[in-house]
């Protein structure tokens, strides 16, 4: 059935009404618009954007742009602190030892029964036990052996520690493996095994025996004998000078925790220029500190 004409226009009016309305909203806001573009500060203009933009169906997690001042990130910006800390080592990585500080003998043959570096004490006996050098010869001055290049330096060192006002005489150098067992037994004799293994060595395991290894006495002294060496100006000279010959005080009375042996002021050992200056310039190791060999307080067995 047609409506009737007043209905029909009714109907006009609302569908004219709905197209209009719009129109009408949107015209509104350009002229808000162009009055704020026109008379409000720009703060005022972008809040009154901002909210129209939330009403308007914005995403409301869209990022924030930075506020005026803030400064955007630049590429080489820090980089976020993570909280994961890298380990310095991958844990499958393999471990290596901390290399040894004194490589043992410092390069140095300390072994060779012939080496003018060989270190003989409680733990590290000749080799063979019954060893005897070649090559001595004596002494000059004195009725006992050396090895030829230690004779040699000992004739200059007492040369120029006469001259100095401290003249010595030799006790005893070279003793072989049949004089070194009489002299340690002698001294279990007369004071008995634990005191004698303090200052004497069994035999195959004496110093004396490489020929290298010498006891000297202070004759321009009151002492005359080993037993008081250690007091005398001679043997203050012997400790300062000693080196320059290529011998060390061996049984300083400071190191019986490494030689075995208790102080022996009178006993030089023959070891080259070379490892005597390193040593004195060491301050005094033992030759066992200096090699990087192990203590020898006392013998295996
Ligand atoms: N008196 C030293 C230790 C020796 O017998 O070799
Ligand atoms: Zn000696």
């Amino acid at each position: 059935m047609t409506p009737a004409p007043r209905v029909r226009a009714r109907r006009r009016r609302r569908r004219s009404a709905l197209v209009v309305a719009p129109l009408l909203v949107v015209a509104a806001g350009v002229s808000a618009f162009v009055a704020l573009e026109n008379l409000a500060p720009p703060t005022v203009r972008s809040f009154v954007l901002s909210v129209g933009a939330s009403v308007l169906g914005e995403p409301s997690d869209a990022p924030t742009s930075p506020g005026p001042g803030t400064p955007a990130p630049s590429p080489t910006s820090e980089a976020p602190t993570s909280t994961v800390t890298p380990t310095d080592t991958p844990a499958d990585e393999p471990t290596v030892d901390a290399p040894d500080p004194t490589p043992s003998g410092r390069g140095y043959d300390v072994d060779s029964p012939d080496s003018i570096t060989v270190v003989v004490n409680k733990l590290r006996p000749l080799s063979p036990l019954e060893h005897r050098p070649d090559d001595l010869v004596p002494v000059s001055g004195a009725a006992v052996t050396m090895r030829a290049e230690a004779a040699d330096a000992l004739a200059e060192l007492r040369a120029d520690a006469q001259e100095d006002g401290n003249p010595m005489a030799v006790h005893s150098a070279m003793r072989s493996y049949q004089e070194q067992r009489t002299t340690f037994e002698g001294w279990v004799a007369q004071m008995g095994r634990e005191q004698a293994e303090r200052s004497s060595a069994r035999a195959g395991f004496s110093e004396h025996q490489t020929g290298l290894a010498v006891d000297v006495v202070a004759t321009g002294d009151t002492c005359g004998v080993m037993s008081c060496f250690g007091e005398t100006d001679a043997s203050a000279w012997l400790v300062a000078n000693a080196h320059r010959y290529g011998f060390v005080v061996r049984f300083d009375g400071a190191h019986e925790e490494w030689t075995g042996y208790k102080a022996e002021p009178w006993h030089l050992r023959y070891v080259g220029v070379e490892v005597a200056t390193a040593v004195h310039e060491a301050g005094g190791p033992s030759l066992e500190e200096y090699f990087g060999l192990e203590p020898a307080p006392d013998y295996a067995d």
